[in-house]
């Protein structure tokens, strides 16, 4: 790069000798980025970021720190340089049929995504545009504001309400005062990150019963299904088959988060839609992938991998909030999902992270309600010595009146 342009712009200067913006390069003939992409870094992955550059315990970002089971990473080894072209769009049929299989569903129903971020980005797609509204609770996972707003539809968001006491709750009322001629979907999430409520079949009902009156669409995002502490959870498709679109993750289920495999369970004869969409988005998921979560899933079943998880995962949730109340917090113990959430009055992400942990700030999951005072959120999908480094921190910094 040379000439006028650049050393104008070296200058803060742009090439027809108006200022720049300050620390941009900016020439006469470049075109500007549509507004929509002034999309700053995610909470999740800068906090991943600061621990790796400061050395924090990564106690933010939901991602385990152990390895894969042997059995999916033995089936991905043997996958290569078998699975290496372009699977279907809908996905390996062998992998709808497995997921067909675990989750008593028509293969046929199943459309295989990258990861359930892009399953929820096509699903928002299919289901609303311009002028149309989508209800979800908030706090609200990161991307479903941002993806019903790519389709150019309006997210609407009703609070949970979290009382110390009793902990997160939900109110249907609040939910079915929200909905408008223009409301298409419901989007909701159970097990639910961040609070780690699963909604009990009363509310269920009480949901399905709302959407039956005004004929909405429900996007049931199930990426913690198998994640669960006491009751198992009901899908919400086995009470409303007909409206349902579920949404799951095999980064989620199978701790590979990095893998990008997930799905969507269309209403009978809904996969139509939900696949024109798909071939223009990333076509279709890894094969190699796909291959090895297909032979995966049966061999979790069969070895109860997920009744151990949820039994590592049980006693380090126990653990970890037992060491946080120690430290003056009021902790709201999960049903589901691998996230606890706390409130302290003096802590802060920034704050923690200065004590050498790194966490999730509780506004990063609001957007249209202020988050309550003090929340943080903490992911116990982390090694025993995580937590006990992680705690051993806090503890010597809470001595030290830094927190
Ligand atoms: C509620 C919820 N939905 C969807 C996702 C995205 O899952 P995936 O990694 O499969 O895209 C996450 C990831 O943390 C999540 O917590």
């Amino acid at each position: 790069m040379g000439g006028v342009g650049a050393q104008a712009a070296c200058r803060g200067l742009s090439a027809s000798g108006r200022p720049g913006r300050a620390g941009r390069v900016q020439t006469a003939r470049m075109p500007h980025l549509h507004p929509r992409a002034a999309a700053q870094e995610s909470v999740f992955a800068r906090m991943s970021r600061l621990a790796a550059q400061r050395g924090a315990v990564n106690l933010g970002q939901g991602f385990p720190s152990a390895a894969p089971p042997e059995f999916l990473l033995g089936a991905a080894r043997g996958a290569l340089g078998r699975f290496d072209q372009y699977a279907p769009p809908a996905g390996l049929p062998a992998l709808r049929d497995a997921l067909g299989a675990d989750l008593g569903v028509d293969g046929a129903d199943v459309t295989v995504t990258c990861g359930a971020t892009e399953a929820l980005h096509l699903l928002t797609l299919a289901l609303a545009g311009p002028g149309d509204e989508v209800l979800m609770l908030e706090p609200v996972f990161d991307v479903y504001l941002p993806q019903v707003a790519l389709a150019g539809a309006r997210g609407v968001t009703v609070p949970m309400t979290l009382d110390p006491a009793r902990g997160w709750q939900f109110d249907l009322g609040a939910l079915a005062a929200a909905v408008t001629p223009r409301t298409r979907a419901l989007l909701l999430n159970s097990p639910f990150n961040p609070t780690g409520t699963v909604f009990t079949d009363a509310e269920l009902a009480g949901i399905v019963a709302l959407a039956r009156q005004h004929d909405l669409w429900i996007v049931s995002d199930e990426v913690y299904d198998e994640l669960y502490f006491g009751p198992r959870p009901t899908s919400l498709r086995s009470l409303a088959p007909e409206r349902t679109f579920t949404v799951g993750s095999a980064g989620k289920r199978l701790e590979a988060t990095g893998w990008r495999v997930g799905w969507i369970v269309a209403p009978p004869g809904q996969t139509p839609g939900v696949l024109g969409l798909r071939q223009v988005t990333s076509f279709s998921a890894p094969a190699p992938l796909q291959a090895a979560v297909a032979a995966a899933l049966p061999a979790a079943r069969e070895s109860g991998f997920y009744a151990g998880l949820r039994e590592t995962y049980g006693a380090r949730m126990t653990r970890l909030a037992a060491g946080l109340r120690a430290l003056g917090a009021t902790v709201f113990e999960p049903r589901g999902t691998y996230f606890l959430t706390a409130l302290h009055p003096t802590w802060t992400a920034e704050g923690l992270i200065d004590s050498g942990v790194a966490v999730i700030p509780g506004e990063a999951f609001y957007a249209q309600h202020a988050a309550p005072a003090g929340l943080t959120r903490w992911a116990f999908c982390k090694s025993d010595a995580d937590l006990d480094v992680a705690l051993a921190r806090l503890s010597q910094a809470d001595q030290t009146v830094r927190l």
